[in-house]
């Protein structure tokens, strides 16, 4: 039986965060607020983590991405996603690049090929101010590597109007000569992250802004895919527009989210949250608990009111910090 929610959403792509640390500290992500990490008592073990993947697979979970904070940071990731690159699921992964060059190998003997990768600068001393870390040299050359290597590397674009709209032309430029597949995504509010809707670039926007320095086309969206896919004429590389603000995908979502905490988010947004890992520990009944609360999925947002909406801002505060989320 597939997972269906009462709007007939069939769920079968899980998000799993590994953890809600990261080596840096983008803006739009992790509050400046101190934040305050899970204990590691309340994390999700490896095999505690790899039983609940089991049970969303048994209930037809058939991708798999592992998000963060940062998943490779976390000390036994090889050996997790080892394990699940051994189930019969499609596995991704969305990093920031850093610890990258140490997993390759890894990658290649499990088969995992789409590389999502957070970057939202080509300037080093941009990079420095939005992620408060000056990596941006290693990173960039762990994404040099893993293209030359074969993999299929999306670059996530995080654009704020403030910080980087200016690089957007840029991102595009890369696809030209290079097999890149750049995000350009709509800013979105949580927890501590300063959102105003004013911040936020729309897809209208940045397709404008486009047009008035490309030739490009429209090229095929997957299925349930939140992007949508463009090329410029002649190029080697692929842009998408993720436009999660001003035109959410909320209709055909198949998403569920596992928090590093063990907590399942039936929505990006959602407040209700269920401790799957409390209950896996006490013995109780986690695929019954799994299916019921995709079945209290709300239509969009987690029943938020529309971003542009008078007070969105302080209701989308309440949520998590993206860091403790995972994207
Ligand atoms: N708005 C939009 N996208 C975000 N991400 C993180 N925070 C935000 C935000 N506030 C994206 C990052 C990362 C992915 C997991 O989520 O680009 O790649
Ligand atoms: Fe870390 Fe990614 Fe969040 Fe940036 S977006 S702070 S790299 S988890």
């Amino acid at each position: 039986m597939p997972l269906l929610d009462s709007f007939g959403r069939v769920h079968d792509y899980l998000r799993i965060s590994l953890t809600d640390r990261c080596n840096l500290r983008c803006i739009y992500c992790m509050p400046d607020l101190r934040m305050q990490f899970m204990p590691p008592a309340a994390l999700m073990q490896a095999g505690e983590l790899i039983t609940l993947a089991r049970h969303f697979v048994s209930l037809g979970v058939k991708k798999i991405r592992l998000t963060g904070g940062e998943p490779l940071m976390r000390k036994d990731a090889a050996q997790i996603i080892e394990s699940l690159g051994r189930m019969p699921v499609k596995l991704a992964i969305t990093t920031n690049a850093f610890f990258l060059d140490r997993f390759f190998d890894l990658f290649d003997s499990i088969g995992l090929r789409s590389l999502n990768i957070s970057l939202d600068t080509l300037n080093p001393d941009k990079f420095k101010s939005i992620a408060q870390k000056d990596s941006f040299l290693r990173i960039w050359k762990n994404i040099d590597t893993a293209v030359n290597r074969g993999f299929h590397v999306k670059l996530n674009m995080v654009v704020m109007r403030e910080q980087n709209l200016s690089e957007l032309p840029d991102f595009i430029e890369l696809t030209r000569t290079r097999p890149l597949h750049v995000r350009l995504i709509e800013f979105m509010p949580f927890a501590g992250n300063k959102w105003n809707y004013g911040k936020t670039v729309s897809y209208a926007e940045m397709l404008e802004l486009i047009e008035s320095k490309f030739d490009f086309e429209k090229i095929e969206d997957a299925k349930n895919d939140t992007a949508r896919n463009f090329r410029v004429s002649g190029a080697t590389g692929t842009f998408a527009i993720i436009s999660s603000v001003t035109n959410p995908f909320c209709s055909t979502c198949n998403r569920i989210r596992l928090t590093a905490d063990g907590k399942i988010k039936n929505c990006l947004f959602s407040r209700e949250e269920s401790d799957l890992l409390t209950l896996l520990r006490s013995g109780g009944d986690v695929q019954k608990q799994i299916i019921e609360s995709i079945r209290g999925k709300h239509a969009a947002r987690g029943g938020l009111p529309p971003f542009e909406s008078k007070g969105a801002a302080g209701e989308f505060e309440k949520n998590r910090a993206m860091i403790s989320i995972g994207g």
